[in-house]
């Protein structure tokens, strides 16, 4: 089948990342062994102590015995210490391994997948998926290990002691497994249950609270009453259900003990009565059989951890399958000579969707150091050209240039370099103003910091905060303004010294004031570089060098403002609407 294919998969590629800790594998390996060795050996023991000291008459045996028992003991502790530890260890390293590897996992692919996939999802593969490797990384893996290598070892003793003994008391084997299997199967099938009846209970509490006037409005007690007694019943016959199982299957398992005992009793003391074991046999199998049992149970008990761990490293690693749709050209060009800052845009016609464009044909050309207002309705395809000019993705036909290369050549580094885009909202990520705005240069002195700040006009806004540029903000930038976020980022774009840069609606969150604050600070960015804003105040429009009107994806209209109301086309519609209230009403 090929889900299970899909499992070995991840279950090897797991593996992959675990090989080149094989010095801690080969000893967490080798204390599992001594361990279990240890275990093992404890009723042969015990037998040797019975056989040639207690019936043999040796005190000396009796006390090696005692020695030999001590020391198991010790060993017992010493490696079940070292093997707790080093698999936990290898298990807790691998997922720190798979978090970074996830982590940055994520931070290459493209934009195309974070529009399609909900970031809960993406959490929860970091979070829940992980924690359903936790559990069998941290103890899973040794209850396997080490309940196979007990039973394994048990019956190669056994046999070794007495076949004859073996196999008769091995008859309890089959009804064990079996009755052991069939209980997994009916007790998860019972608990699911049970998890939807409790589920249900819930919901209906829930519904009552929440519609509680209704209910009383309309005297609705008694038919709720009576709903939520069906609906507890219901869940009181799922637990009994559980129950009845637990309750046919724990004595099933007391009562196969006691038989094999009775077996090991009937069997074994007529063949020590004929010579053909000794007494120490019989007894070390007695404790053998528990060798047998805890194993099984432990096995069961751990398959149900296995199950979901190997969902969840599936989730994970078919997630770490998914290719970036963007990557470096394997050729990059370089950027020749000093970054001048041409954008062009070349028949490009785009869709999120391929299927569905939502940009079609669109060509312009900037020259470097220009100024273009982006204007247009909502939803016409401004900020899809921005992000285009951003390689967040490549066009369906078409090319985008930026000083004579196609994006499509270049070095996403060497693009990023070059291209900034200051998106609508501010946004900070946790730390201090300063290293918030060094994030757009992360070399910078401090004196590039503040001189950016007062370019900007916002160095005293800064000062005046509590702690200066030191003062914490998080990434919902909970003690910053929506405006003053924004100078922030703007600060940081400043910084960053891009030749092109493209401003988002930078300005469309902001009250009046602030408004006409980050409009000036703006203004300060302008210079010296090629400017693309998505206007949404025309005002900015009117004082660009060129105005592209964008309408349902198409470029309609190019020119310089006068130029463009002069035309009474698409502009001068737009503008119309605008100009009679110009600090109030939106181009949208
Ligand atoms: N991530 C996306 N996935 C799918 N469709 C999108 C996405 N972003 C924008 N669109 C669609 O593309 C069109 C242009 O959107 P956009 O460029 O954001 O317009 P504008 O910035 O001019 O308001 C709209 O129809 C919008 O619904
Ligand atoms: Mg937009």
């Amino acid at each position: 089948m090929s889900g299970n294919d899909v499992h070995v998969n991840s279950a090897l590629e797991a593996a992959n990342m675990l090989v080149h800790r094989w010095p801690v594998i080969v000893a967490a390996t080798f204390s599992i062994v001594l361990f279990t060795g240890a275990i093992l050996l404890r009723p042969i023991v015990i037998q040797r102590a019975i056989d040639d000291g207690l019936i043999g008459g040796d005190r000396q045996t009796l006390l090696i015995a005692t020695i030999v028992f001590g020391a198991l003991a010790l060993s017992v502790y010493v490696f079940q210490a070292a093997s707790t530890y080093t698999t936990a260890w290898l298990g807790q390293r691998f997922m720190r391994d798979l978090r970074v590897r996830l982590f940055s996992h994520y931070q290459r692919l493209s934009m195309s997948f974070f529009d399609r996939e909900n970031s809960g999802r993406l959490v929860s593969r970091m979070t829940a998926d992980m924690n359903a490797l936790t559990d069998v990384l941290n103890n899973g893996f040794l209850i396997v290990i080490q309940s196979a290598l007990i039973l394994l070892g048990t019956v190669i003793i056994m046999f070794a002691l007495s076949w004859q003994l073996s196999l008769v008391t091995l008859v309890i084997f089959p009804p064990l497994l079996i009755g052991t299997a069939m209980f997994r199967i009916y007790s998860a099938r019972a608990y699911e249950v049970v998890r939807d009846r409790i589920a249900d209970v819930l919901i209906h509490m829930q519904e009552t609270f929440a519609g509680m006037r209704v209910v009383k409005a309309y005297g609705r007690e008694p038919y709720n009453m009576e709903r939520f007694g069906a609906i507890n019943e219901d869940n009181f016959e799922a637990n009994i259900r559980t129950v009845r199982i637990s309750s046919m299957y724990i004595p099933l398992i007391e009562w196969l003990g006691g038989f094999g005992i009775g077996i090991i009793l009937y069997f074994g003391g007529r063949w020590v009565i004929g010579d053909a074991v000794t007494v120490g046999t019989v007894a070390a199998f007695i404790f053998y059989l528990d060798f047998i049992f805890q194993p099984i149970q432990r096995l069961s008990q751990v398959y149900d951890m296995l199950q979901s761990a190997l969902a969840a490293l599936n989730k994970i690693f078919s997630l770490l399958a998914v290719e970036p749709e963007l990557r470096d050209p394997e050729r990059p060009l370089d950027l020749a000579g000093p970054r001048r800052g041409a954008i062009e845009f070349d028949r490009v016609t785009f869709g999120y969707d391929p299927g569905r464009p939502v940009l079609h044909e669109v060509s312009f050309q900037i020259e470097p150091g220009q100024r273009v207002a982006l204007v247009g309705a909502t939803g016409a395809g401004k900020s899809t050209i921005a992000k285009l000019a951003l390689r967040f993705y490549d066009p369906t036909s078409g090319r985008i240039l930026l000083d004579s290369r196609d994006l499509r050549d270049l070095r996403f580094a060497d693009l990023r370099s070059v291209v900034t885009l200051v998106p609508q909202e501010g946004f900070l990520f946790s730390g201090t103003i300063r290293e918030n705005i060094l994030f757009g240069r992360p070399d910078a002195s401090e004196e590039d910091v503040i001189r950016s700040c007062r370019v900007l006009g916002i160095h005293e806004f800064i000062q005046a905060l509590p702690d200066g540029y030191d003062t914490a903000v998080s990434y919902r930038g909970s003690r910053l303004s929506a405006g003053e976020k924004q100078l922030v980022s703007l600060a940081r774009a400043f910084l960053a010294d891009p030749p092109v840069l493209i401003l988002d609606e930078a300005t469309s969150s902001l009250d009046p004031h602030t408004e006409a604050l980050v409009e000036d600070a703006m203004a300060r960015l302008y210079a010296d570089r090629t400017t693309i804003v998505v206007a949404h105040r025309l005002s900015t429009a009117e004082h660009a060098d060129r105005v592209l009107v964008i309408d349902d994806g198409r470029l309609v209209e190019d020119g310089h403002h006068r130029e463009l109301v002069r035309r009474e086309g698409a502009y001068a519609a737009l503008y119309g609407k605008w100009a009679p209230e110009p600090a109030s009403s939106d181009v949208a």
